[in-house]
């Protein structure tokens, strides 16, 4: 992969939880993934990662969920994590350790029931490398849930549909009304999509990521393609 140049997270952290908030695609995300974890049935003291866990829609709401687990919430972007970090305070959680650094830095991870890693691998400069590290730091019978962005971004499909769904939850003048945030987050989209096109982040079909998954050593337990199409979702276990 080669290098990224902008800082698109820091950005993009601006209006991640606006997008986070208002795209019931993103929302529907969130539903499957507490679902399976419910399903996976976790150790009661289970150690959970969040790999390039953002603002912490994922990890947080885990940390809230399943109080006797011990949550680390790994992000590289100084902006997103302080945001997560904020949240995790107002919530008053103290099973949640924050480490702000990217996954590819040899820093100590190990011994994991339970590894999240939730639109954040495309980005990822050794992506394939990353997932056997992944199954390396993951416990035996430990379980890993991969959702990944595989497809390059269609803007204009997706600007169609945020802005429908939006009039459809929220009506005509709360949508208008967030008109700047909307132009922020197509920017940054648009970043995201032209990395996608010159190679910076990884574009894979279903069949790709599924068989990288299966190199690096794991089972899947679960797979389907969500996110209108855009994403490619797995529940595996390691071998
Ligand atoms: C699209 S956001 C996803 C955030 C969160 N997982 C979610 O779904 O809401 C991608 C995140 O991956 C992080 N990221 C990028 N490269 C990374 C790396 N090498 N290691 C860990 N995280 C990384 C970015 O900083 C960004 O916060």
């Amino acid at each position: 992969m080669k290098n990224q140049k902008n800082n698109l997270w820091g950005d993009y952290s601006q209006v991640y939880d606006f997008m986070a908030y208002h795209n019931s695609e993103y929302q529907e995300i969130i539903e499957i993934i507490f679902r399976t974890i419910k399903n996976l049935g976790i150790p009661n003291k289970a150690r959970i990662l969040d790999i390039g866990a953002g603002t912490g829609n994922f990890s947080i709401r885990i940390a809230e969920s399943y109080k006797s687990c011990q949550i680390v919430h790994l992000e590289p972007d100084s902006k997103m994590i302080e945001i997560a970090k904020i949240k995790a305070y107002h919530k008053g959680l103290n099973n949640i350790n924050f480490i702000n650094s990217s996954f590819a830095n040899e820093i100590e991870l190990e011994d994991f029931d339970l590894i999240l890693c939730i639109h954040a691998l495309y980005t990822f400069p050794f992506p394939k490398t990353s997932l056997l590290d992944i199954n390396r730091i993951t416990n035996k019978d430990g379980k890993f849930i991969i959702c990944d962005i595989g497809r390059v971004l269609d803007l204009l499909d997706w600007s169609l549909f945020l802005f429908k769904d939006n009039i459809k939850r929220n009506g005509i003048f709360s949508t208008l009304s967030n008109t700047l945030k909307s132009f922020k987050l197509a920017f940054n989209n648009r970043i995201i999509r032209n990395n996608q096109k010159r190679g910076v982040y990884w574009v894979h079909s279903h069949s790709e990521l599924k068989s990288s998954l299966i190199n690096a050593g794991f089972n899947i337990l679960h797979d389907s393609i969500v996110y209108r199409g855009y994403s490619d979702f797995f529940v595996c276990e390691k071998k």
